[in-house]
């Protein structure tokens, strides 16, 4: 972990962000795709040699490529084309199947809705169908929520020397959330935990979608039900805008030489709200959670003038 010491200038408190771009696949999602493939091993629903397939952002389809380009598993990723092309190709290039499904009508370029997501649902159910296949299912299978409360979080305890005060996530699946709140309040069950959701599609709080089509890729879907979030306590809300995610990855980049992607910049830009408000005097944690290199085709890095 790494203490954002200039980001927090004339602030009282510390956040410390966990750089999980470091893991191979460039992000915290190579957790997840190695503990659903290992203990789906284990339980006997994966066979050998059976084709794997995954709905994917990019970050759960690399790690799974990853995994499955080791373990020697076919695999399938199924991804909008509201994602970066730079996800699309890496899959591809770990050897993996790459399936593009089409946005909903009026979605843009580099954001995924709700709505688009239920056709990249609605395309992996098909192909696991066609193929027999086994689904890596990061919104239902436990290894996601277990990846993060036996790794993620406790990582978090042994590297800040023995815990922190609070801890912040911007949530897709609520698998990170879930797993590492878990792991910290085992540590201490006074840890504060906050979800950070996009500002235009706040319903964790209680709002109204206004916008489905934020930019901060990985989360936000505008899913009232998730399952690993529904007996965990969450102690705030913490709605952030594309432009804070935006600002504050950039600050990342410039201030710290962090390079980070969207939903770290909106994680900083949370904890950056926490220390102003409940959290003063006291040490946040936060993932940056995947890498800026990811997003080198949207509007996250300016285009050089060369260009
Ligand atoms: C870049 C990024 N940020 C945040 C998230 C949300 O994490 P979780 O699914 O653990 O809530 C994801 C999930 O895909 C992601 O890829």
């Amino acid at each position: 972990m790494v203490e954002l010491s200039r980001i927090t200038k004339g602030h009282q408190g510390r956040i410390l962000a966990k750089l999980e771009y470091l893991n191979p696949g460039l992000s915290k999602k190579d957790r997840i795709a190695l503990q659903m493939i290992e203990d789906a091993e284990k339980s006997g629903d994966l066979k050998p040699g059976q084709t794997i397939v995954e709905l994917t952002s990019g970050n759960t389809g690399t790690g799974l490529a990853i995994v499955c380009a080791v373990k020697g598993y076919p695999f399938v990723a199924v991804m909008s084309k509201g994602n970066t092309i730079e996800r699309a190709r890496m899959i591809a290039a770990l050897g993996a199947e790459v399936v593009l499904v089409d946005q909903a009508p009026g979605a843009l370029p580099g954001q995924v809705s709700g709505e688009s997501l239920a056709l990249v649902e609605k395309a992996a159910q098909r192909i696991v169908k066609e193929r027999g296949a086994f689904r890596a299912d990061q919104f239902k299978l436990e290894g996601n929520l277990r990846a993060h409360y036996l790794h993620t979080g406790r990582e978090i305890i042994q590297q800040s020397g023995g815990g922190v005060d609070a801890f912040c996530d911007f949530v897709g699946s609520g698998g990170s959330f879930a797993g590492i709140s878990k792991a910290l309040r085992e540590n201490n069950p006074e840890t504060l935990c906050y979800l950070i959701e996009p500002e235009a599609a706040a319903i964790f709080s209680g709002g109204e979608v206004e916008n489905p089509n934020h930019k901060i890729q990985g989360g936000g879907y505008s899913m009232r039900e998730l399952k690993f979030l529904r007996d965990v306590r969450v102690d705030g809300y913490i709605q952030v805008t594309d432009e804070e995610a935006i600002a504050t990855a950039r600050r990342l980049a410039r201030e710290e030489g962090l390079f980070a992607g969207f939903s770290s910049g909106a994680n900083v830009a949370g904890a950056l709200r926490l220390l102003k408000g409940p959290c003063k005097g006291k040490t946040i944690a936060v993932l940056l959670c995947d890498s800026g290199l990811k997003y080198l085709s949207t509007d996250l890095w300016a285009p050089l003038e060369t260009e």
